[in-house]
């Protein structure tokens, strides 16, 4: 399948609803063919280089091993020993790793350079860029979201009640990647999805706006919410987060005020009982049992957790089998 191939891989916005289907379907084979033992060499000799900016586990391991299971090589990037933290440009980055390999991935949500460096790298690049969580976007994991859920739940996904439960610390660099991937892309499936976080957490304007005309074509749902217990009752899916409990490590130079006003923006175990009875527990990791989720929830039966995480390394797989695969951008 050449029509992806030099496609850059940014957001899920970019990508057609038919797309992603496609990207999912490979995604399913890809998955059985490793279940079976069977070898996958549609990249033979490639080398996708993986820029990180941050600390990363399952993005990193899924990209890695996922080109082994392709026949190619990964080139991890710690960027602290590159240039680019004398301030090379994206440009120069950019043109010289497409000359050496066959794609450039790049990690950077906190470093405030964002999104924007990724577009520049794109402008640039002979080779197809590939996100992986920038400030904005976390398209890997919103894929690897859309099908642990397709997986669980038989395929058809429509008006299945998907709550995005959001708390995180403004006095941080937002890490608003996930929420905002996810309430782009279920709406786009025909869910019917409640966003809920603590007043004054708000996504940009324009996310909730194309997340209403996505759901609006679809015939699914996009509300929002600031009550918890709301946005648990009857849900079939849930993904809490809150990404306040990570800033408490003093290490960090993160004084976080949204640490103790939104501590109780937890997934107790009360809370989740008010889903429906086979309601998923989701969430992209890592998670925090102590902070941000009861262990009795996140390691109960209702936990999607590591299917989700497994699911990483397929879509990864996918992306890269179908963008690379081939020198020269669209
Ligand atoms: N979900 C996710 O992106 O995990 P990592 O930060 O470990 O890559």
């Amino acid at each position: 399948n050449t029509i992806f191939r030099g496609k850059d891989f940014i957001t899920l916005e970019e990508w057609t609803k038919e797309e992603i289907d496609t990207l999912l379907e490979v995604s399913k084979d890809l998955k059985k063919d490793f279940a079976m033992g069977k070898t996958t060499p549609y990249l033979p000799y490639q080398t996708v280089f993986l820029m990180f900016f941050e600390q990363s586990t399952r993005t990193r391991n899924s990209m890695e091993a996922g080109i082994t299971q392709l026949g190619g090589h990964a080139h991890f990037l710690d960027t602290s020993t590159m240039q680019v933290s004398h301030g090379e440009v994206a440009k120069d980055t950019a043109v010289i790793l497409s000359r050496m390999g066959h794609a450039i991935a790049c990690r950077n949500c906190f470093w405030g350079i964002g999104n924007a460096y990724l577009r520049d790298m794109a402008k640039y690049s002979s080779v197809p860029i590939l996100n992986l969580q920038d400030d904005l976007f976390h398209p890997m994991q919103g894929l690897a979201d859309l099908m642990t859920i397709q997986e669980k739940r038989g395929g058809d996904v429509r008006n299945l009640k998907v709550s995005i439960i959001w708390a995180y610390a403004t006095t941080h660099k937002k890490p608003i990647s996930v929420p905002l991937t996810q309430s782009l892309l279920f709406p786009r499936y025909g869910m019917d999805v409640t966003l809920a976080y603590p007043e004054g957490y708000e996504l940009p304007d324009w996310v909730v706006e194309q997340a209403k005309k996505h759901a609006e074509s679809t015939g699914g749902s996009f509300r929002i919410t600031h009550d918890q217990e709301d946005a648990y009752k009857d849900a079939d899916v849930v993904f809490p987060k809150n990404w306040g409990s990570w800033f408490k490590n003093p290490s960090t130079e993160v004084v976080d005020a949204g640490l103790e006003a939104n501590k109780g923006w937890k997934c107790t175990e009360e809370r989740f009982a008010l889903t429906n009875k086979d309601c998923l527990y989701m969430h992209a990791l890592p998670a925090d049992r102590q902070n941000e989720v009861d262990a009795s929830v996140i390691d109960g039966p209702n936990s999607a957790i590591y299917d989700e995480a497994e699911n990483r390394l397929h879509t990864a797989k996918s992306v890269m089998a179908l963008t690379m695969g081939g020198r020269g951008r669209q």
